[in-house]
């Protein structure tokens, strides 16, 4: 998914990263529900590439991961089968368009357990306004926007499923989440606002 061709940074980012590719086996989902503390925020930082540099105490809780495990992974060692393809197209357009993006994500933990967050993720840039890298943090999300996401979700899921090729489902998929948008005539950001109206 991620492309680095437009921000490619000239000089090493400060946070160094394993080199060598790690790979862990898809824990099978269990159908458990983790849930995220009100006050608590999930927080990590990647390269370029989605790569982990930086995880937070209450990421390797949740997730099942050691920070040595997480340190240099890819992001998606906690992509969940339920996350729509086209929803992580969309996060990465934004977030190398130099722009900001909140986002509903369910996430799949080390032992097949899920845990719903509200996402925001943001480009780093350094003072050249170059990006250097990836921030996310994320809270609790609201229980009430967690089933609107994920009926949403559900319809982007059943579309791309009749795409055996990843790129024609994901290209189907944001066709459908467009249409969506439109007849809501909201932004995807508006959206997630709109069913996360109880939260400040
Ligand atoms: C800062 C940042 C945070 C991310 N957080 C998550 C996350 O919590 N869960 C997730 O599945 N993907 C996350 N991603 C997206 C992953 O890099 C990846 O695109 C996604 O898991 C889909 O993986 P796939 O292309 O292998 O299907 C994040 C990416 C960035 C840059």
């Amino acid at each position: 998914m991620p492309s680095t061709t437009s921000h490619t940074p000239t000089s090493a980012p400060a946070t160094q990263v394993a080199r060598e590719p790690k790979s862990f086996a898809r824990p099978t989902p269990t159908g458990r529900e983790r849930l995220l503390g009100e006050d608590e925020l999930i927080v990590s930082k990647t390269d370029l590439t989605g790569r982990i540099t930086y995880c937070n105490r209450v990421f390797e809780r949740l997730a099942g991961y050691s920070e040595a495990e997480l340190l240099g992974a890819p992001h998606s060692i906690v992509r969940h089968p339920k996350m729509p393809r086209c929803v992580f197209k969309l996060l990465w357009d934004t977030i190398q368009g130099g722009r900001e993006i909140f986002a509903y994500v369910v996430n799949l933990s080390r032992n097949g357990d899920h845990y719903w967050v509200l996402a925001h993720v943001t480009p780093s840039f350094d003072r050249h306004g170059n990006i250097i890298g990836y921030h996310s943090n994320r809270r609790s999300p609201e229980r009430s926007g967690v089933e609107a996401a994920s009926a949403v979700y559900e319809l982007l899921l059943a579309e791309e499923a009749r795409h055996p090729n990843p790129r024609d489902a994901t290209a189907a998929g944001a066709k459908l989440l467009g249409q969506v948008l439109d007849k809501a005539g909201m932004s995807y950001d508006g959206w997630v606002f709109s069913i996360s109206k109880s939260q400040s």
